[in-house]
């Protein structure tokens, strides 16, 4: 079983030694946060954590489905309190060590390339193919900032080191990644809840904007937006149905309008629906693309007319007809409804989140189509979940969708913690 007594015992010590943190001794948070901002060339979504002593700040993409944080520790990696994880030791067992001995690459100790370390492995599948690598697993300090109180320091959490080649295709001076899965001892979430003792659970609220941070909220709610808004009171909830890092859901049927498609309920069933930040549009599986595809262009006014295809997209249309949507919810199109384990428990996906410019005067319905070999349905993607909020429940096994919240006249950048 995994034992917190750990961190806990570091965290009071390290307010017993400083001052500052002294008067906090009592101080039990529930609920942190990162700012997550996209990266325009990479459409990866990166946060900013604080590592090492000293600490410096260390950028990560996000992975929902992350088993764990990896961090290059081959390029520029400086600490005073790196201590890697021996050979047996309880942190390799947590972190799940594939394999065990001393670093034969170098005649030269570093981080990353120790004697009696333990190795997991870790990927990256924002690179073509998913690459995979070992990387030493080691503890280091790391800071957070908690939702309604000072920085929290964690002595020592623990992380994979990576090679540098890992973080190719992650945005500019992006070291690695920060990974939510749920069944990982070492995942960001689960670290956080066992150090500070709270229900494992995260929320993600993503900008559309690449110069506006969102958020994701790790632990206890509120989820506070302009004008006091709670947004976790707008959430509908849908189990999660398998046991994988990765975060799967029943997507039972499509609706574009009014019009139910007719798709391939086996693979919807057995293929199932993933959810992945690492991915920027939603990728379908060539049949269930063309049925959404075929559905959005004939529910189009009929002066909206399609143009040649901009890649990655394959339907995209004329701009000069498509207009904006009175109610503030971005481009006027149809109406995507993903229907979820239940007839009446739908997600809306409207014109911000289906649409997207490519280029002056073409829009594209922003999905792509999948490949059929990865036997997935479907892998909901960043750009659908733009400014909804979406959040990951662990202990209860479900996860909870807001619908835009164009619909409540807000958005993930429109709370005071971040912006
Ligand atoms: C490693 O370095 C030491 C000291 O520099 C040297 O004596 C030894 O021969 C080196 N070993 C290898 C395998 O290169
Ligand atoms: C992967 O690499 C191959 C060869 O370089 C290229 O043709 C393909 O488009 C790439 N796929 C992605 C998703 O980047
Ligand atoms: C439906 O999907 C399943 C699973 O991918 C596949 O085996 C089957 O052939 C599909 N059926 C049709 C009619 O395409
Ligand atoms: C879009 O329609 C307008 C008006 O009919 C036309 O002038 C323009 O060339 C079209 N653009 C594209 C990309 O087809």
């Amino acid at each position: 079983m995994y034992s917190s007594s750990y961190y806990l015992f570091h965290i009071c010590f390290l307010f017993i030694i400083s001052s500052t943190c002294l008067a906090q001794t009592n101080f039990h948070p529930k609920a942190f946060f990162l700012a997550v901002k996209q990266d325009p060339s990479t459409l990866q979504y990166i946060t900013e954590i604080q590592q090492r002593t000293p600490l410096v700040p260390v950028k990560l993409a996000v992975h929902v489905g992350g088993e764990n944080v990896w961090v290059d520790c081959e390029t520029g990696f400086k600490s005073s309190t790196y201590k890697p994880a021996h050979c047996n030791s309880r942190q390799c067992n947590l972190a799940r060590s594939t394999s065990c001995g001393d670093c034969k690459t170098k005649n030269k100790t570093r981080p990353g390339c120790n004697n009696n370390a333990c190795y997991n492995i870790v990927s990256n599948p924002a690179m073509n193919n998913t690459f995979y690598s070992g990387a030493e697993i080691a503890e280091d300090v790391l800071t957070i900032q908690s939702a309604r109180g000072p920085v929290v320091t964690i002595p020592k959490f623990i992380f994979s080191c990576s090679p540098s080649f890992l973080t190719q295709k992650l945005g500019e001076d992006v070291k690695g990644m920060i990974g939510f899965g749920q069944q990982s001892p070492v995942s960001f979430v689960t670290q956080l809840a066992s150090a500070f003792k709270f229900s494992r659970q995260f929320a993600i609220c993503l900008s559309s904007s690449p110069q506006e941070n969102g958020i994701i909220f790790i632990g206890h709610r509120p989820y506070l937006f302009a004008f006091g808004f709670d947004a976790s009171q707008d959430l509908f909830y849908t189990p999660i149905i398998r046991a994988s890092p990765e975060y799967y859901i029943q997507v039972s049927s499509i609706r574009v309008n009014a019009k139910t498609l007719q798709l391939n309920n086996t693979l919807l069933s057995l293929g199932g629906t993933r959810i992945s930040t690492a991915v920027p549009y939603t990728e379908l599986e060539p049949s269930i693309y063309r049925a959404v595809s075929k559905a959005f262009i004939s529910e189009m006014p009929k002066n909206v007319k399609t143009v040649s295809p901009v890649a990655p997209f394959k339907t995209c249309f004329n701009s000069s007809f498509i207009g904006i949507s009175p109610l503030g919810l971005g481009y006027n199109a149809p109406g995507i409804y993903f229907v979820l384990h239940n007839p009446n428990v739908f997600w809306t996906i409207t014109g911000a989140n289906s649409l997207l410019l490519v280029n002056q005067g073409v829009f594209c319905l922003a999905f792509v189509e999948g490949k059929k070999e990865t036997g997935e349905a479907i892998v909901i993607g960043s750009y659908q979940m733009q400014n909804n909020l979406v959040e990951f429940d662990l202990a209860r096994r479900r996860i909870g969708f807001t619908n835009s919240l164009f619909f409540r006249q807000t958005m993930c950048s429109d709370q005071f913690y971040t912006s």
